[in-house]
């Protein structure tokens, strides 16, 4: 007989003012990363920012180019960005914010397909889990306790060394 094997997703809504200050900061310099992004031909910019184990703060934001496959997402601008500076750091915390140009509010963006595997390879190789945070537009956030969570059935190091 064939088996359905399930695997439960769940993210928590918060209102804004129910996180701490250091997530609040952390949402905010997503936002202002977003601003900064290189997005011409998309026009939708994303910002993300990282809370890292030793306090520091590192954003990223999309780069687009003319040749459309060469740009890069925010997310993995500011994760790239951030072991590139700090190879030895565990990630805590990330915050993911888009802003169509066109639009004057932030709305919600989940990670890409690519930027989940990317963050996922970082969670599995430190201790703790990854949270991951999305600013809707009705001023509520979403919470994630871990990449796996946006990535379920992922594949890992461990697929190749089985
Ligand atoms: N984008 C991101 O930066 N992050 C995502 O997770 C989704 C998409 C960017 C890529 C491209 O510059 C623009 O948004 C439109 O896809």
């Amino acid at each position: 007989m064939p088996r359905i094997i399930k695997k439960e997703v769940s993210l928590t809504q918060y209102e804004a003012d129910e996180l701490d200050e250091v997530t609040q900061n952390l949402i905010e310099s997503a936002k202002q990363s977003a601003l900064r992004a290189y997005a011409p031909y998309s026009n939708f910019q994303v910002g993300a920012a990282l809370l890292l184990d030793n306090g520091k703060i590192i954003s990223g934001n999309n780069q687009e180019n003319a040749c459309y496959p060469a740009g890069l997402c925010a997310e993995r601008v500011a994760f790239f960005s951030a072991k590139s500076q700090f190879p030895d750091c565990q990630i805590l915390k990330v915050a993911i914010v888009a802003k169509p140009a066109s639009q004057e509010q932030f709305k919600m963006a989940t990670p890409c397909g690519s930027c989940r595997q990317v963050m996922s390879e970082y969670e599995n190789n430190q201790e703790q889990h990854i949270k991951i945070y999305l600013p809707a537009t009705d001023g509520s956030v979403y919470e994630s306790d871990s990449v796996d969570n946006f990535l379920p059935f992922k594949f890992s190091n461990k697929d190749l060394n089985s």
